[in-house]
């Protein structure tokens, strides 16, 4: 990459939603960003920064690119908010009316955060659900580019909302859920209206979370440029039908693996999948690494790895259906239960004894996982996972296949994609009770398990090549880089 052009680099501003799942891609993005020596702002809530600095070495992780900050900003909750459950959309008008005019002001009173050695900011890069990033970008002259954190199809979907409304296929309810979907290019024939986003199950087209949704999804061709956390291999088709609305699109994914992928080179070391080498930098909460020396004492591809992401909640009654499900399926199992994960007053139902017993036989559980470790350690045979699209990409990386059980959101089409598509698992949508998840476990886990371990081979081998050098998304981001540069010229 040409650096001769200036002599002081371009500044991004990173800006994320701040809840884990898009503050962990946009953290790796940030680091990419830096490897290519751009300076880089950063911008998260002091609720993540606060959790952030508790739980991660991020200050010394990021010590040694003197090019980045951290920039805090209020995201308008109480720290006391929950900020998980279906409570996490409380952040969308939230950060719109609290957050939106701070950062302006900020940005006016800051020279847009011009420093010592530093340009103001040069490009801004949003996430794709902050639109008065773009007003803001807009009325500076500062050229953005959108980081849509889901998945394409997803986010594809989601752009697609107008027509989806117009053809009357959402609101989503009642008996048609099983209806075919016809008003998502590229997805016809296989997409049903119950693997629509979760946004589209509303009573009414005028319910805000629909509304949000429609009105931020159809926004991102404002900016000049689009990133998605994917790869052409993965989701080609659906790339190219995003193309056709915002032609300067980067797949950039498997973000995380380019990441690893970056440093190897940099520091010409071979690819490691140890703790040395997990590019993880951005989790809310402590890693429990007590479950890796669990996982070493097991036998290759034994064990199913369980654990919902950072926000669902789940009740009690569907704990236990979880609980007996794994239990009964016979497989050992290591099980990420968050301390706020599960509906409800601590001891208000008594575990019974036989899940105690299945348990301490065969199980592990933890508050939170060094999840990407976790799926690249030899005895993880299977995830059951809620399909977000972090823990999607990071099982398509490690080549291991999944139950999905998705809780809202993208999950809703990522696990269709995922059991339909690209034939990496099984989709247990809208269902939760023990009998169908321990033949899903023995599925997964005994009857087809090599014929699954083989297609997540094949698809990871794939996922490494698009980010080993010459791969596409290795290419894309160079591509990016010269991009933004070219910007200051
Ligand atoms: C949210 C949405 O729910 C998700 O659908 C969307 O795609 C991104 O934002 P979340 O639910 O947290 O994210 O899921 P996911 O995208 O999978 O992100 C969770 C992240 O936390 C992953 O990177 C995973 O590695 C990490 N994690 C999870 C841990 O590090 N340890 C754990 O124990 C569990």
């Amino acid at each position: 990459m040409d650096t001769a052009k200036s002599p002081l680099p371009p500044h991004v501003l990173v800006f994320p939603l701040p809840i884990q799942g898009h503050v962990n891609s946009m953290l790796k993005l940030a680091e990419l960003l830096c490897l290519a020596d751009l300076d880089v702002s950063f911008m998260v809530s002091d609720f993540s920064h606060t959790r952030l600095l508790r739980h991660t070495n991020i200050e010394s992780r990021f010590s040694k690119y003197p090019g980045f900050r951290f920039q805090t900003i209020s995201d308008g909750l109480p720290d006391d908010h929950p900020r998980a459950g279906e409570k996490i959309m409380d952040i969308m008008p939230s950060i719109k009316n609290v957050t939106g005019p701070l950062f302006k002001k900020m940005m006016e009173e800051s020279g847009c955060l011009v420093a010592e050695g530093r340009r103001p900011v040069t490009c801004i890069i949003a996430d794709g659900v902050l639109s008065f990033a773009g007003d803001l970008a807009e009325e500076k002259g500062i050229p953005l580019i959108y980081f849509r954190t889901v998945s394409a199809c997803s986010f594809w979907a989601c752009y697609c909302m107008e027509e989806l409304i117009e053809a009357d296929e959402i609101p989503v309810k009642g008996n048609g859920m099983d209806l075919l979907v016809t008003s998502v290019p590229g997805m016809d024939g296989f997409l049903r209206r119950r693997d629509l986003p979760g946004f589209c199950r509303v009573n009414d087209i005028n319910e805000p979370k629909l509304q949000i949704i429609k009105s931020e999804s159809r926004q991102t061709p404002r900016a000049q440029a689009a990133i998605v956390n994917s790869f052409e291999d993965l989701e080609g088709p659906i790339i190219s039908h995003i193309r056709t609305q915002i032609p300067r699109l980067y797949p950039l994914g498997p973000l995380h693996a380019h990441l690893k992928s970056r440093l190897a080179l940099k520091t010409n070391q071979p690819l490691k999948t140890d703790q040395s080498s997990s590019s993880s930098t951005g989790s809310f909460w402590e890693e429990d690494r007590t479950c890796v020396d669990w996982l070493n004492s097991q036998q290759p591809k034994s064990v199913i790895y369980v654990s919902f992401g950072s926000i669902t909640v789940v009740t009690r009654g569907q704990l236990l259906e979880f609980w007996y499900g794994l239990v009964n399926s016979g497989q050992k199992f290591l099980w990420v239960m968050r301390p706020d994960s599960i509906a409800g007053k601590e001891g208000e139902s008594q575990i019974p004894v036989e899940l105690e017993e299945g348990t301490k036989a065969r199980g592990f559980m933890v508050g939170w996982a060094p999840q990407e470790e976790v799926l690249d350690h030899p005895a993880i045979g299977g995830f059951f996972t809620h399909s977000g699209w972090n823990s999607t990409l990071e099982s398509v990386y490690a080549g291991v296949p999944m139950i999905c059980w998705p809780y809202f959101a993208d999950q809703m089409i990522n696990s269709r994609f995922v059991g339909e598509v690209w034939k990496l698992g099984l989709d247990m949508k809208d269902s939760c009770d023990r009998i169908t998840i321990e033949k899903m476990v023995r599925e997964l886990m005994e009857v087809r398990k090599d014929e699954y371990l083989e297609r997540a081979g094949q698809m990871a081998a794939l996922a490494k090549k698009s980010v080993s050098e010459g791969g596409s998304s290795y290419c894309n981001l160079d591509r990016m880089v010269e991009y933004i540069r070219s910007l200051i010229v």
